[in-house]
């Protein structure tokens, strides 16, 4: 029997070797279906912002559109970890305000842990989420909610300055105390070396065969989200493209009159056939 997993169950598998599947989902229905097939957590990342709600990045995304969703995945009861991701704003202005709204993920929302970005900058706040007991993961590289820094959602460490600058705050991290590390748009033999060098799993995004796990947003690997596909999102399954030729064939069927037919249909008993027509008969539904 699996049990619930936690985030000792990923430092574990680093240990044994064995690689971490992370997938992004966002409401009941998709953690359910992401639970069922073994995943080992499970991602309510700010990137609902793009894929959920239609914003072009993830700044928008507010604390109670985070709540709302996390706790929908909670309630799906997953064995896998539930990771809530802090919106951009949550933790950058004070450490208390931090702790506050990881807390609420924790209490109001039933994660098991909580995601932010950055490291050198956000240290104060880590350090004051983790006294208060909450797991925290970290997510340095490409980090979304740096998009106008950045320029763009554009790979990061390319060169030997800024590749020590992720390795460095990879270090920072780790001696915050974090319990794994999300590596977001780098080169892999870059995303190696940390994963090398850290004792903490790392898990990436666009970051190459040698981290310790993987993780992919579900709209992406799924066909669900078409605006853009990044090079690093492999299509598992053409969902979308299946989704539209149901939905296709039932706007056909419900056009031609052939659905619902009688299978998918409740009749009525004699008595009230008689009492709703009468003696035409031939009113009521064959
Ligand atoms: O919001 C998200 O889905 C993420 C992943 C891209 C790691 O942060």
């Amino acid at each position: 029997m699996e049990l619930k997993k936690t985030v000792e169950t990923l430092k574990d598998y680093k240990r044994k070797g064995e690689k971490i599947a992370m997938i992004t989902a966002y409401d009941y229905s998709t953690a359910k279906l992401a639970d069922s097939c073994g995943v080992d957590s499970i991602l309510v990342g700010d990137s609902l912002g793009m894929v959920c709600l239609g914003y072009k990045d993830t700044l928008s995304v507010t604390m109670e559109d985070m709540i709302h969703h996390v706790k929908a995945v909670s309630r799906a009861k997953p064995d896998a970890l539930v990771v809530a991701d802090m919106p951009f704003m949550s933790y950058h202005i004070t450490a208390e305000e931090a702790v506050r709204n990881a807390g609420r993920f924790i209490q109001e929302a039933g994660a098991d842990a909580v995601k932010l970005e950055g490291a050198s900058n956000v240290k104060k706040q880590i350090k004051s989420i983790l006294k208060a007991q909450i797991p925290v993961i970290g997510h340095i590289g490409l980090t979304p909610q740096s998009v106008n820094i950045f320029g763009g959602f554009k790979v990061q460490g390319k060169d030997l300055k800024a590749a020590q600058k992720i390795i460095d705050d990879a270090k920072i991290l780790e001696d915050c105390g974090v319990s794994s590390i999300v590596l977001e748009c780098i080169p892999e033999e870059l995303a190696k070396k940390i994963t090398q060098e850290v004792s903490v799993p790392t898990i990436g995004i666009g970051a190459g065969r040698y981290c310790d796990g993987q993780v992919l947003v579900f709209h992406d690997m799924l066909g669900l989200f078409s605006e853009f596909r990044p090079k690093f999102v492999k299509l598992f399954a053409d969902a979308g493209n299946i989704m539209k030729q149901g939905i296709s064939a039932y706007v056909n069927e419900v056009k031609n009159g052939l659905f619902p037919s009688a299978e998918h249909t409740f009749g009525a008993n004699a008595e009230l056939i008689e009492g709703l027509y009468g003696g035409n008969k031939n009113d009521s539904s064959e």
